[in-house]
């Protein structure tokens, strides 16, 4: 059975990440959606939050589990006995720094692959801060998110009660 990782901030989840899922939940047995906990990095919503926006979004697929982790990213995947990194890349400007990733994890481990899948054309803009900011202005995010999330972005910037 082949398991693979797609780790993230999830801050929150947008088509983008879901489109990355949807194709990548078509190249393994299972796919594990991790959510990395991470004090340092500011997020707008808390790992419950991140959580519950991700399983509403997946529900429909069998095969997608959603965790948290912390730590080294690379003894989490050890520790799910998957050998697999999934990353989408949006642009060319995602890719000296998804590559400084990638060569690092495989440092640290060997047996471990990243696989790069190139987000779909109509996301490649896509990004959960640029969704952030539009929903603080008010701005209409119902092309970048699911409804749900639109909901808690709304309730978040006090626009929706
Ligand atoms: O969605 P993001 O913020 O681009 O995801 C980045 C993530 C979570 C994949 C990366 O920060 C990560 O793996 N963090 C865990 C710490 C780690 O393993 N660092 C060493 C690899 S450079």
């Amino acid at each position: 059975m082949r398991t693979s990782i797609y780790p993230g901030s999830f801050d929150p989840i947008t088509y983008g990440h879901i489109d990355i899922i949807d194709r990548a939940s078509k190249i393994t047995d299972k796919l594990i959606v991790a959510v990395l906990n991470n004090d340092e990095k500011k997020s707008l919503f808390t790992m419950e939050e991140r959580i519950e926006m991700i399983k509403d979004a997946v529900k429909d697929y069998k095969n997608v589990e959603v965790e948290s982790f912390g730590g080294l990213l690379v003894d989490y995947v050890k520790e799910k006995g998957a050998n697999i990194i999934i990353r989408g890349l949006r642009a060319v400007t995602d890719f000296e720094y998804e590559l400084q990733l990638a060569q690092t994890n495989r440092e640290l481990y060997k047996d471990i692959d990243t696989i790069f899948m190139l987000t779909n054309l109509q996301y490649s803009y896509l990004s959960s801060s640029i969704v952030k900011q539009v929903a603080s202005y008010k701005g209409d995010i119902s092309k970048f998110v699911t409804p749900f999330v639109a909901k808690k972005l709304g309730q978040k910037y006090g626009n929706i009660v």
